[in-house]
């Protein structure tokens, strides 16, 4: 049951808090070398539009419904080609009360840009407080995500993620929310991030325990367990810690700990994790 009192917390500290801790994280981040891309973002992110009911319902009429309902949209296309996407905050205390993450997501697509990673950069967010719903616009980029590229062209997904991946861990990226269907991939080879919310960034690069913790975070993606396994973990992890420069203990600690929390042996070291 909706409690009124309740619903006013919610929807005061999604305005208040998140800019207050975010103003905090970013200054640490302020990027000195793209001073547009920052004061581009700034407004964008200080100013969420309040949508009314039936701004909503124009919005949704008036655009492709790419994925979810007519009623709880998750994905849209407009016209231009912008992607639309919809975020529907719980309706209890958590994180994304406080960090509602449509905020969230255009704070991280600015981070990744200033690190070079491809990612959508948000050009609006808005809420619409009846409907409890937020949204935010952003270029397609282009490309496929890799569950695609997986069914057109069998064992191309995860040739370059290896190197991907190592890569972004180089730059301090933890992609929690990382599989398949979140990694693009365009006809040159280029990859890029879709759905980011779910992303910490460190000013380093990660630490063996997070590269582990973010390897079983892919690895252990259920939908992907036909494309990783027919690849091989064994030979997808050995090409990650080759292409991290991880040394041979480092490769023994990941073997042990990935063998165990994904239920499979992972060998990194063999000849056939080496292949
Ligand atoms: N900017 C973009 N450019 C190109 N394709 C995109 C873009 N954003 C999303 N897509 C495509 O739409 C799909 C779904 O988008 P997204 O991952 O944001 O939605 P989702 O509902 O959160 O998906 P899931 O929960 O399954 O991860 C992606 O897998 C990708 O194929
Ligand atoms: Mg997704």
């Amino acid at each position: 049951m909706q409690r009124p009192m309740f619903g006013l917390v919610h929807d005061l500290t999604h305005v208040c808090a998140h800019d207050c801790i975010t103003e905090m994280v970013l200054s640490r981040h302020k990027p000195h070398n793209q001073p547009d891309i920052y004061a581009q973002y700034q407004s964008i992110r200080k100013h969420v539009e309040q949508l009314t009911t039936q701004q909503i319902q124009e919005i949704i009429a008036d655009n492709e419904l790419l994925m979810g309902t007519e009623q709880y949209p998750n994905l849209l296309q407009t016209d231009a080609g912008e992607i639309i996407k919809f975020f529907y905050p719980k309706n209890r205390l958590s994180t994304s009360t406080i960090f509602p993450k449509a905020k969230v997501f255009a704070d991280n697509g600015v981070l990744l840009r200033k690190l070079q990673v491809i990612a959508p950069l948000t050009k609006r967010v808005a809420y619409c407080a009846p409907r409890k719903m937020y949204l935010v616009v952003y270029d397609r980029i282009p490309g496929k995500d890799l569950r695609m590229w997986d069914a057109e062209e069998n064992g191309v997904a995860l040739q370059g993620l290896e190197k991907y991946l190592a890569e972004l861990h180089r730059k301090g990226v933890m992609f929690r929310g990382i599989h398949l269907g979140n990694v693009l991939m365009d006809d040159t080879g280029e990859y890029a991030l879709v759905d980011i919310s779910g992303l910490s960034f460190k000013s380093k690069p990660l630490s063996l325990w997070r590269r582990k913790r973010n390897l079983i975070n892919l690895l252990g993606v259920e939908d992907d367990q036909k494309i990783l396994l027919s690849y091989g973990l064994s030979r997808f992890v050995a090409g990650y810690c080759a292409a991290a420069g991880l040394d041979k203990s480092d490769i023994a600690y990941l073997n042990k700990k990935l063998s165990r929390r994904l239920g499979q042996e992972i060998d990194a070291l063999s000849p056939l994790g080496l292949q």
